[in-house]
């Protein structure tokens, strides 16, 4: 039988900060954090993103500076996503060795080798339609995708990428990606799996942000997020096709699924801090609701504390100036 009030008290370990903090079971440092970027080709000018206040479209012309900052600010993990001008009904632009994902990788590594880059691999930023992969009637199909996903991810490995990162949310594009990776010799690039992705209300500033042309919503390939055994099974899946890491996205609606994951699976776990969890965030904090700072660490410690051992965040760079 553990000890009883009053032999037991559970005030005696929070006297002190420094008592607080040899007890306490969660940290959050810079090691894991991944910053996702917005990078805009065509253009020179730095573009505000006004549901993420704080963010902006960087032109891809100053990437290369910024990857120097961030790096010198403390930043291990960067994730850039493209906004492309040149859009077509396959988001073509996607598997050329010239194109935008290449590209960035490219100028990134070369300005901030040190940088653990991490392109997200995927067609709705290079669609006309803004679907997250080759049309056919109203929905993706799902097989012409994934063979498309494997070429897009060994263009990406190509300009250097250290980790190939696919959010397109179809059945069987982990194998598809690591047999592709595998075939052009690139066997010891990781694949970080956005593997338990929901169709979630809270990815609205992000797709203004990355100026995705989708009408309607991608219902037919991403999860329902009311189911919680399918998001196990679907995290699960990308497993047993090769994953080397498993994600949660969105983050802090779903840290009940990130705990099963955490349960049922020994691969590193990253949770998706999405662009509607930072806007709530950014937006209650302007209004002087609540403290920016205090509820950023809270939010991203329960994430830590329900299993994920990273955390994809756009507050990175703010929480490396504070200190961490
Ligand atoms: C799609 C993709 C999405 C995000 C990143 N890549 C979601 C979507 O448009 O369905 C959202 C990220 C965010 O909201 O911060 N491949
Ligand atoms: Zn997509």
């Amino acid at each position: 039988m553990p000890a009883q009030f009053p032999q037991a008290r559970l005030r005696r370990l929070r006297s002190s900060d420094a008592l607080r903090s040899i007890v306490r079971e969660t940290s959050l440092k810079a090691e894991h954090l991944v910053y996702p970027i917005f990078v805009e080709e065509d253009t020179d000018e730095y573009t505000p993103i006004e549901g993420m206040p704080g963010q902006r479209r960087i032109p891809e012309s100053k990437l290369g500076e910024e990857a120097k900052r961030l790096s010198a600010l403390g930043l291990k993990s960067i994730m850039p996503f493209g906004i492309s001008h040149h859009k077509d009904e396959t988001g073509s632009d996607a598997l050329k060795e010239d194109g935008m994902v290449a590209r960035m990788v490219r100028i990134i590594k070369q300005a901030a080798p040190e940088l653990v880059v991490i392109p997200d691999i995927c067609f709705c930023e290079y669609t006309s339609h803004g679907h997250c992969g080759i049309l056919k009637g109203n929905t993706v199909d799902n097989d012409l995708t994934i063979k498309n996903l494997g070429i897009q991810a060994v263009q990406a490995a190509k300009a250097g990428a250290d980790i190939i990162a696919p959010s397109s949310a179809q059945d069987g594009q982990v194998a598809a990606i690591r047999e592709a990776l595998d075939e052009a010799g690139f066997t010891d690039i990781p694949i970080m799996a956005y593997s338990t992705k929901l169709a979630s209300a809270l990815y609205g500033p992000f797709r203004e942000a990355a100026g995705t042309e989708l009408k309607g919503d991608r219902k037919t390939y991403q999860m329902d997020p009311m189911n919680r055994r399918e998001a196990l099974r679907e995290s699960l899946a990308d497993e047993a096709e090769g994953a080397d890491f498993l994600m949660v996205k969105p983050a802090l609606a779903y840290l009940d699924i990130m705990a099963d994951i955490r349960r049922n699976s020994l691969l590193p776990l990253v949770a998706y801090q999405v662009s509607g969890e930072y806007a709530m965030i950014k937006f209650a904090a302007a209004q002087g609701v609540i403290d920016e700072s205090a509820v950023v660490r809270e939010t991203l410690g329960s994430m830590r504390r329900a299993g994920a051992d990273l955390i994809m965040t756009y507050f990175a760079p703010q929480l490396l100036e504070e200190g961490l």
